[in-house]
Protein backbone atom coordinates (compact mmCIF):
# COMPACT_ATOMS: atom_id res chain seq x y z
CA UNK A 1 0.00 0.00 0.00
CA UNK A 2 0.71 3.39 -0.93
CA UNK A 3 -0.15 6.37 1.15
CA UNK A 4 1.16 10.21 1.95
CA UNK A 5 1.12 10.98 5.32
CA UNK A 6 1.47 14.95 6.63
CA UNK A 7 3.34 15.44 9.49
CA UNK A 8 3.04 18.09 11.77
CA UNK A 9 5.20 18.19 14.78
CA UNK A 10 4.48 21.58 16.09
CA UNK A 11 5.46 22.82 19.47
CA UNK A 12 7.31 21.64 22.46
CA UNK A 13 7.92 17.74 22.93
CA UNK A 14 5.93 17.32 19.66
CA UNK A 15 9.06 17.14 17.41
CA UNK A 16 10.41 14.40 19.63
CA UNK A 17 7.23 11.89 19.87
CA UNK A 18 6.22 12.63 16.37
CA UNK A 19 9.94 11.83 15.57
CA UNK A 20 9.32 8.28 17.29
CA UNK A 21 6.06 7.73 15.47
CA UNK A 22 7.47 8.06 12.57
CA UNK A 23 10.40 5.17 13.01
CA UNK A 24 7.51 2.86 14.24
CA UNK A 25 5.72 3.60 11.11
CA UNK A 26 9.05 3.08 8.97
CA UNK A 27 9.41 0.15 10.39
CA UNK A 28 6.10 -1.02 9.96
CA UNK A 29 6.32 -0.16 6.26
CA UNK A 30 9.44 -2.70 6.27
CA UNK A 31 7.77 -5.20 7.87
CA UNK A 32 4.51 -5.15 5.64
CA UNK A 33 5.80 -4.09 2.48
CA UNK A 34 4.06 -0.68 2.49
CA UNK A 35 5.57 2.82 0.84
CA UNK A 36 4.51 5.36 3.63
CA UNK A 37 5.58 9.14 1.87
CA UNK A 38 5.99 11.65 4.71
CA UNK A 39 5.44 15.05 4.17
CA UNK A 40 6.25 17.83 6.80
CA UNK A 41 4.53 21.56 7.77
CA UNK A 42 4.68 23.95 9.98
CA UNK A 43 1.72 24.89 12.45
CA UNK A 44 1.56 26.52 15.68
CA UNK A 45 4.32 28.45 17.88
CA UNK A 46 6.89 27.37 14.96
CA UNK A 47 4.61 28.63 12.13
CA UNK A 48 4.40 32.10 13.92
CA UNK A 49 7.96 32.51 14.47
CA UNK A 50 8.31 31.76 10.56
CA UNK A 51 5.66 32.89 8.61
CA UNK A 52 3.46 35.10 11.01
CA UNK A 53 0.57 32.85 11.23
CA UNK A 54 0.11 29.38 12.83
CA UNK A 55 -1.12 27.46 9.83
CA UNK A 56 0.81 28.87 7.12
CA UNK A 57 -0.94 27.83 3.30
CA UNK A 58 2.12 26.19 2.90
CA UNK A 59 0.69 23.48 5.53
CA UNK A 60 -3.03 23.61 4.35
CA UNK A 61 -1.47 22.56 1.05
CA UNK A 62 0.81 19.53 2.09
CA UNK A 63 -2.34 18.60 4.33
CA UNK A 64 -5.10 18.54 1.05
CA UNK A 65 -2.32 16.30 -0.97
CA UNK A 66 -2.03 13.73 2.01
CA UNK A 67 -4.03 10.73 3.00
CA UNK A 68 -3.76 11.07 6.71
CA UNK A 69 -2.15 13.71 8.93
CA UNK A 70 0.13 12.77 12.08
CA UNK A 71 0.68 15.61 14.94
CA UNK A 72 2.14 16.50 17.50
CA UNK A 73 1.69 19.04 19.86
CA UNK A 74 0.73 22.80 20.19
CA UNK A 75 1.20 25.80 22.72
CA UNK A 76 3.94 27.82 23.95
CA UNK A 77 4.14 29.32 27.60
CA UNK A 78 5.19 32.48 25.66
CA UNK A 79 1.49 33.38 24.70
CA UNK A 80 0.68 33.01 28.77
CA UNK A 81 2.81 35.59 29.78
CA UNK A 82 1.41 37.77 27.08
CA UNK A 83 -2.19 36.75 27.03
CA UNK A 84 -3.47 40.15 24.94
CA UNK A 85 -1.32 39.03 21.76
CA UNK A 86 -4.16 38.26 19.13
CA UNK A 87 -2.41 35.43 17.30
CA UNK A 88 -1.92 32.16 19.20
CA UNK A 89 -0.49 28.39 18.44
CA UNK A 90 -3.69 26.74 19.06
CA UNK A 91 -5.92 28.60 16.20
CA UNK A 92 -3.39 26.88 13.77
CA UNK A 93 -4.90 23.61 15.26
CA UNK A 94 -8.40 24.77 15.44
CA UNK A 95 -8.32 26.39 12.41
CA UNK A 96 -7.29 22.72 10.85
CA UNK A 97 -9.83 20.82 12.47
CA UNK A 98 -12.54 23.45 11.56
CA UNK A 99 -11.49 23.21 7.64
CA UNK A 100 -10.93 19.81 7.49
CA UNK A 101 -14.17 19.06 9.07
CA UNK A 102 -13.05 17.15 12.23
CA UNK A 103 -16.38 16.50 13.87
CA UNK A 104 -15.32 13.51 15.96
CA UNK A 105 -12.19 13.07 18.40
CA UNK A 106 -12.36 9.53 19.33
CA UNK A 107 -10.08 9.15 22.92
CA UNK A 108 -10.02 5.67 23.71
CA UNK A 109 -9.48 5.15 27.78
CA UNK A 110 -7.52 1.70 28.42
CA UNK A 111 -6.05 0.37 31.13
CA UNK A 112 -2.46 -1.12 30.56
CA UNK A 113 -3.03 -3.96 33.15
CA UNK A 114 1.07 -3.73 33.42
CA UNK A 115 0.56 -0.43 35.11
CA UNK A 116 -2.26 -0.56 37.23
CA UNK A 117 -0.07 1.05 40.16
CA UNK A 118 1.34 3.70 37.99
CA UNK A 119 -2.37 5.49 38.51
CA UNK A 120 -3.03 7.48 42.06
CA UNK A 121 -6.41 5.57 42.08
CA UNK A 122 -6.70 2.33 44.05
CA UNK A 123 -5.98 -0.56 41.94
CA UNK A 124 -9.76 -1.92 42.02
CA UNK A 125 -10.92 0.84 40.59
CA UNK A 126 -8.50 0.74 37.74
CA UNK A 127 -8.30 -2.68 36.85
CA UNK A 128 -10.07 -3.33 33.17
CA UNK A 129 -11.18 -0.01 33.03
CA UNK A 130 -11.99 0.27 28.95
CA UNK A 131 -14.20 3.17 27.67
CA UNK A 132 -14.09 5.35 24.93
CA UNK A 133 -14.55 9.24 24.73
CA UNK A 134 -16.69 10.35 21.42
CA UNK A 135 -15.93 13.85 21.61
CA UNK A 136 -17.61 16.95 19.56
CA UNK A 137 -14.75 18.83 18.01
CA UNK A 138 -15.70 21.58 15.97
CA UNK A 139 -18.67 23.43 17.58
CA UNK A 140 -19.59 24.43 20.75
CA UNK A 141 -18.06 27.52 23.11
CA UNK A 142 -14.75 26.91 21.01
CA UNK A 143 -16.26 27.93 17.80
CA UNK A 144 -19.20 30.66 18.77
CA UNK A 145 -19.17 34.20 18.52
CA UNK A 146 -16.58 35.25 21.31
CA UNK A 147 -15.39 39.05 22.10
CA UNK A 148 -13.89 41.47 24.78
CA UNK A 149 -15.01 44.80 25.06
CA UNK A 150 -14.04 47.53 27.52
CA UNK A 151 -14.60 45.43 30.46
CA UNK A 152 -16.86 42.70 29.28
CA UNK A 153 -15.85 39.70 27.80
CA UNK A 154 -17.63 36.40 25.98
CA UNK A 155 -17.75 33.50 24.71
CA UNK A 156 -20.82 31.81 23.01
CA UNK A 157 -22.38 27.93 22.70
CA UNK A 158 -23.94 27.28 19.90
CA UNK A 159 -24.92 23.60 18.77
CA UNK A 160 -27.47 23.26 15.59
CA UNK A 161 -29.28 19.46 15.29
CA UNK A 162 -27.13 18.35 12.19
CA UNK A 163 -23.66 19.09 13.86
CA UNK A 164 -25.14 17.10 17.24
CA UNK A 165 -26.77 14.26 14.85
CA UNK A 166 -23.36 13.17 13.18
CA UNK A 167 -21.10 12.62 15.87
CA UNK A 168 -23.94 11.12 17.91
CA UNK A 169 -24.53 8.56 14.84
CA UNK A 170 -20.40 7.84 15.04
CA UNK A 171 -20.91 6.87 19.13
CA UNK A 172 -23.86 4.86 18.42
CA UNK A 173 -22.35 2.79 15.99
CA UNK A 174 -18.82 2.49 18.19
CA UNK A 175 -21.09 1.41 21.26
CA UNK A 176 -23.04 -0.85 18.88
CA UNK A 177 -19.75 -2.28 18.14
CA UNK A 178 -18.22 -2.41 22.24
CA UNK A 179 -20.49 -3.26 25.25
CA UNK A 180 -23.63 -1.40 23.93
CA UNK A 181 -23.86 1.37 26.33
CA UNK A 182 -23.91 4.95 25.62
CA UNK A 183 -23.72 7.77 28.05
CA UNK A 184 -24.27 11.39 27.02
CA UNK A 185 -22.94 14.11 29.36
CA UNK A 186 -24.32 17.33 29.51
CA UNK A 187 -25.21 20.04 31.73
CA UNK A 188 -29.24 19.99 30.69
CA UNK A 189 -30.04 21.66 33.99
CA UNK A 190 -28.50 24.62 32.79
CA UNK A 191 -27.90 24.94 29.33
CA UNK A 192 -30.66 25.06 26.46
CA UNK A 193 -27.71 24.00 24.06
CA UNK A 194 -27.28 20.22 26.31
CA UNK A 195 -31.31 20.45 25.90
CA UNK A 196 -31.15 20.15 22.08
CA UNK A 197 -28.36 17.57 22.43
CA UNK A 198 -30.51 15.48 24.60
CA UNK A 199 -33.36 16.04 22.72
CA UNK A 200 -31.48 15.22 19.55
CA UNK A 201 -30.12 11.63 20.68
CA UNK A 202 -32.59 10.48 22.30
CA UNK A 203 -34.72 10.41 18.98
CA UNK A 204 -31.54 8.87 17.46
CA UNK A 205 -31.69 6.08 20.28
CA UNK A 206 -35.06 5.15 18.89
CA UNK A 207 -32.42 3.23 15.91
CA UNK A 208 -30.18 1.61 18.01
CA UNK A 209 -32.85 -0.40 20.48
CA UNK A 210 -29.96 -2.71 21.71
CA UNK A 211 -27.62 0.44 22.90
CA UNK A 212 -28.83 1.00 25.98
CA UNK A 213 -28.55 5.14 26.89
CA UNK A 214 -27.85 6.94 30.03
CA UNK A 215 -27.71 10.73 30.68
CA UNK A 216 -25.29 12.41 32.93
CA UNK A 217 -24.64 15.90 33.97
CA UNK A 218 -20.85 17.04 33.04
CA UNK A 219 -20.49 17.14 37.17
CA UNK A 220 -21.76 14.44 38.36
CA UNK A 221 -19.24 12.42 35.60
CA UNK A 222 -16.48 14.24 36.47
CA UNK A 223 -16.92 12.48 39.58
CA UNK A 224 -18.08 8.74 38.09
CA UNK A 225 -15.10 8.91 35.74
CA UNK A 226 -12.67 8.37 38.79
CA UNK A 227 -14.98 6.67 41.25
CA UNK A 228 -16.11 4.05 39.08
CA UNK A 229 -14.36 4.24 35.92
CA UNK A 230 -15.61 0.47 34.72
CA UNK A 231 -19.33 1.27 34.54
CA UNK A 232 -18.14 3.39 31.35
CA UNK A 233 -18.48 2.05 27.76
CA UNK A 234 -19.13 5.31 25.32
CA UNK A 235 -19.21 8.75 26.69
CA UNK A 236 -20.69 11.13 24.23
CA UNK A 237 -19.95 14.55 24.70
CA UNK A 238 -20.15 18.63 23.20
CA UNK A 239 -16.30 20.09 22.98
CA UNK A 240 -15.51 21.92 26.06
CA UNK A 241 -16.50 18.78 28.18
CA UNK A 242 -14.84 16.60 26.16
CA UNK A 243 -11.73 18.57 26.61
CA UNK A 244 -11.65 18.02 30.00
CA UNK A 245 -12.76 14.91 31.00
CA UNK A 246 -10.73 13.29 28.91
CA UNK A 247 -7.62 14.76 30.74
CA UNK A 248 -9.27 13.94 33.89
CA UNK A 249 -9.39 9.82 32.56
CA UNK A 250 -5.71 10.12 32.23
CA UNK A 251 -5.11 10.32 35.39
CA UNK A 252 -6.55 6.52 35.24
CA UNK A 253 -4.45 5.21 33.18
CA UNK A 254 -1.57 6.66 34.62
CA UNK A 255 0.06 9.27 32.37
CA UNK A 256 -1.89 11.34 30.09
CA UNK A 257 1.39 10.74 27.90
CA UNK A 258 -0.30 7.14 26.88
CA UNK A 259 -3.08 8.28 25.31
CA UNK A 260 -3.99 8.25 21.51
CA UNK A 261 -6.86 9.99 19.59
CA UNK A 262 -8.32 10.45 16.13
CA UNK A 263 -10.11 13.57 15.05
CA UNK A 264 -12.56 12.01 12.03
CA UNK A 265 -14.02 13.82 9.69
CA UNK A 266 -15.87 13.51 6.19
CA UNK A 267 -12.76 13.12 4.24
CA UNK A 268 -9.35 12.63 6.10
CA UNK A 269 -7.99 12.24 9.58
CA UNK A 270 -5.94 13.54 11.81
CA UNK A 271 -4.12 11.69 14.73
CA UNK A 272 -2.59 13.00 17.76
CA UNK A 273 -1.77 12.26 21.34
CA UNK A 274 -3.84 14.07 23.90
CA UNK A 275 -1.14 15.55 25.47
CA UNK A 276 -0.11 19.27 25.33
CA UNK A 277 3.37 20.71 24.02
CA UNK A 278 5.06 20.01 27.55
CA UNK A 279 7.21 22.97 27.58
CA UNK A 280 9.20 21.60 30.39
CA UNK A 281 10.28 18.37 29.06
CA UNK A 282 11.24 20.05 25.20
CA UNK A 283 14.64 18.88 24.03
CA UNK A 284 15.11 16.60 27.16
CA UNK A 285 14.38 13.36 25.40
CA UNK A 286 11.68 12.47 28.46
CA UNK A 287 8.85 12.96 27.21
CA UNK A 288 6.40 9.57 26.67
CA UNK A 289 6.28 8.49 22.82
CA UNK A 290 3.35 5.90 23.08
CA UNK A 291 0.81 8.42 22.92
CA UNK A 292 1.89 9.61 19.38
CA UNK A 293 3.02 6.13 19.02
CA UNK A 294 -0.55 4.17 19.50
CA UNK A 295 -2.22 7.67 17.41
CA UNK A 296 -0.47 6.58 14.55
CA UNK A 297 -1.67 2.99 14.99
CA UNK A 298 -5.20 4.13 15.19
CA UNK A 299 -4.34 6.00 11.66
CA UNK A 300 -3.33 2.33 10.02
CA UNK A 301 -6.52 1.03 11.46
CA UNK A 302 -8.80 3.86 11.03
CA UNK A 303 -7.42 5.71 8.03
CA UNK A 304 -5.79 2.79 6.27
CA UNK A 305 -7.56 -0.30 7.46
CA UNK A 306 -4.51 -1.88 7.90
CA UNK A 307 -5.39 -4.21 10.93
CA UNK A 308 -2.62 -6.28 11.05
CA UNK A 309 -0.19 -3.64 11.30
CA UNK A 310 -1.96 -1.21 13.71
CA UNK A 311 -2.45 -4.21 16.07
CA UNK A 312 1.38 -5.02 15.52
CA UNK A 313 1.89 -1.90 17.17
CA UNK A 314 -0.74 -2.16 19.94
CA UNK A 315 1.28 -5.49 21.36
CA UNK A 316 4.63 -4.36 20.49
CA UNK A 317 3.82 -1.32 22.99
CA UNK A 318 1.85 -3.35 25.75
CA UNK A 319 4.85 -5.72 25.52
CA UNK A 320 7.43 -3.58 25.88
CA UNK A 321 5.73 -1.82 28.82
CA UNK A 322 5.07 -4.60 30.82
CA UNK A 323 8.68 -5.64 30.44
CA UNK A 324 8.79 -2.63 33.15
CA UNK A 325 10.76 -0.62 30.44
CA UNK A 326 9.00 3.29 30.22
CA UNK A 327 9.90 7.20 30.39
CA UNK A 328 9.87 8.87 33.54
CA UNK A 329 6.00 9.12 34.08
CA UNK A 330 5.63 5.55 34.17
CA UNK A 331 9.29 4.31 35.15
CA UNK A 332 10.13 7.25 38.19
CA UNK A 333 13.27 4.42 39.48
CA UNK A 334 14.49 3.54 36.39
CA UNK A 335 13.59 5.75 33.42
CA UNK A 336 14.52 5.62 29.94
CA UNK A 337 14.61 7.99 27.29
CA UNK A 338 12.24 8.96 24.82
CA UNK A 339 14.21 7.11 22.11
CA UNK A 340 14.94 3.96 23.69
CA UNK A 341 11.88 3.67 24.82
CA UNK A 342 10.68 3.71 21.46
CA UNK A 343 13.84 1.58 19.82
CA UNK A 344 12.00 -1.10 22.39
CA UNK A 345 8.85 -0.86 21.31
CA UNK A 346 10.42 -1.11 17.82
CA UNK A 347 12.41 -4.04 18.22
CA UNK A 348 8.88 -5.47 19.49
CA UNK A 349 7.77 -5.12 15.85
C1 LIG B 1 -6.74 19.10 23.10
C2 LIG B 1 -6.08 20.40 23.44
C3 LIG B 1 -6.62 21.49 22.51
C4 LIG B 1 -8.11 21.63 22.76
C5 LIG B 1 -5.91 22.85 22.64
C6 LIG B 1 -4.44 22.76 22.45
C7 LIG B 1 -6.51 23.89 21.72
O1 LIG B 1 -6.27 20.72 24.78
O2 LIG B 1 -6.64 18.65 21.95
O3 LIG B 1 -7.36 18.50 23.99
O4 LIG B 1 -8.52 22.32 23.69
O5 LIG B 1 -8.88 21.02 22.00
MG1 LIG C 1 -7.16 19.17 25.93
Amino acid sequence: MKKTIAVLPGDGVGKEVISCAVLVLKKIAQKFNHQFEFIEGLIGHQAILKTGVPLPKETKDLVEKADAILFGAIGDPYYDQNPNLKVRPEQGLLELRKSLGLYANLRPIKVFPSLVDKSPLKKEIVEKVDFIVVRELIGGIYFGKKGQENNMAFDTATYTKDEIVRVSLLAFSLAQKRRKKLTLVDKANVLETSRLWRKVVQELAKKYPEVSLEMMYVDNAAMQIIKKPKEFDVILTENMFGDILTDEASVIIGSIGLLPSASIGEKKALYEPIHGSFPKAAGKNIANPVGTILSASMMLDLSFSLKKESQTIEKAVEKAVSTGIGTYDINKENPVSTTEFTQKIIEFI
